[in-house]
């Protein structure tokens, strides 16, 4: 891992400033080309963080971040991390193609372009990609039907794509559970939300990344209980039926608190009506 190149994208927060700070502390001469919309947001890390702004829900902004790499790194990328991405948390039963696609692009669409582009870069050379794929990718939860959905999406192209990648690229993907970032703002549009049980730590979860790389781990789980829950959920079911119970009533508390706040907007435009006239 020492003397590297890598591109850490999402890097301005959460699980992915976590992964840069991890990369940063081993202080092994590696250089990072830090990815995100506001790029102002990463901070100063000095020399070895090149932080660099771009929309990775865009073909545009994917090629662009390839181009600054190919400009840094004198055309090398040793690591890439595919970092990215946001939730929506809602209850799902509206007709908006264009909201649908938008965290497909971020979540699933990028990500995989990111896949070729990265593998015609090597052109034989080797490297690593790390998808930051999610518990969800493995288990859907109520409020989260098109999230998982583009999870879930990338859980089976890494499956399949494994089979088919040249020796050359090795791709590992990290499973978090629920961690607290900024996830759990932006989800909900702001409104608070609860998440599943259990929650980590972002800095918990940039180690355990880091570790899973060193040791060249093709699946990395940071949460230590996640595997044996997945396991005791398939043996005894009930516990699963529990759990989701417990989400659903997470949504339904979130449900209502959206209703409300929009019953508040109507009667704030219906007094405001009233007053005007
Ligand atoms: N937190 C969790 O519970 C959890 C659990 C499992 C998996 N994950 C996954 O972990 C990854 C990181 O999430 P996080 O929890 O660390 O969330 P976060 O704190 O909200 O960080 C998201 C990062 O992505 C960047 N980003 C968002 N939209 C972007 C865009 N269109 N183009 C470029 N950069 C963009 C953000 O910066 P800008 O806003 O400046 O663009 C930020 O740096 C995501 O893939 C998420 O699905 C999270």
């Amino acid at each position: 891992m020492s003397h590297k190149n890598i591109v850490v994208t999402g890097a301005s927060s959460g699980i992915g400033k976590s992964i840069m700070e991890e990369l940063l502390a081993k202080n092994d001469g590696s250089r990072i080309l830090a990815a995100c919309r506001h790029a102002e947001k990463i901070g100063d890390y000095g020399e070895r963080v090149v932080p660099f702004s771009c929309d990775l829900s865009t073909k545009e902004g994917v090629d662009a971040l390839f181009a600054k790499a190919e400009e840094v790194f004198d055309g090398q990328i040793d690591l890439y991390f595919c970092n990215a991405g946001a939730p929506y948390y809602e209850r799902f039963d509206y007709e908006d193609w264009d909201r649908i696609s938008r965290i497909f692009d971020l979540n699933t669409v990028a990500h995989i372009y990111t896949y070729s582009k990265y593998l015609h870069h090597l052109n034989g050379r080797p490297g690593r990609l790390v998808y930051t794929i999610s518990a969800m990718g493995e288990m859907a939860l109520p409020g989260y039907a098109l999230y998982a959905a583009t999870k879930f999406a990338m859980k089976g192209f890494q499956q399949a794509i494994r089979d088919e990648t040249p020796e050359n690229l090795q791709i590992s993907c990290v499973y978090p559970v629920s961690t607290k970032t900024n996830f759990f703002n932006v989800g909900g549009g702001g409104r608070k939300m609860e998440p599943p049980f259990p929650v980590q730590a972002p800095e918990k979860v940039g180690k355990a990344v880091v570790k899973g790389i060193d040791k060249l781990k093709k699946h990395i789980y940071p949460c230590p209980v996640y595997l044996p829950s997945k396991v005791l959920m398939n043996v005894v079911p009930p516990v699963k039926s529990l759990y989701v119970y417990a989400q659903k009533g997470k949504l339904r508390r979130f449900v209502k608190r959206v209703e409300a706040e929009k019953r508040g907007v109507i009667e704030d435009i219906k007094l405001q009506h009233e007053i005007r006239k």
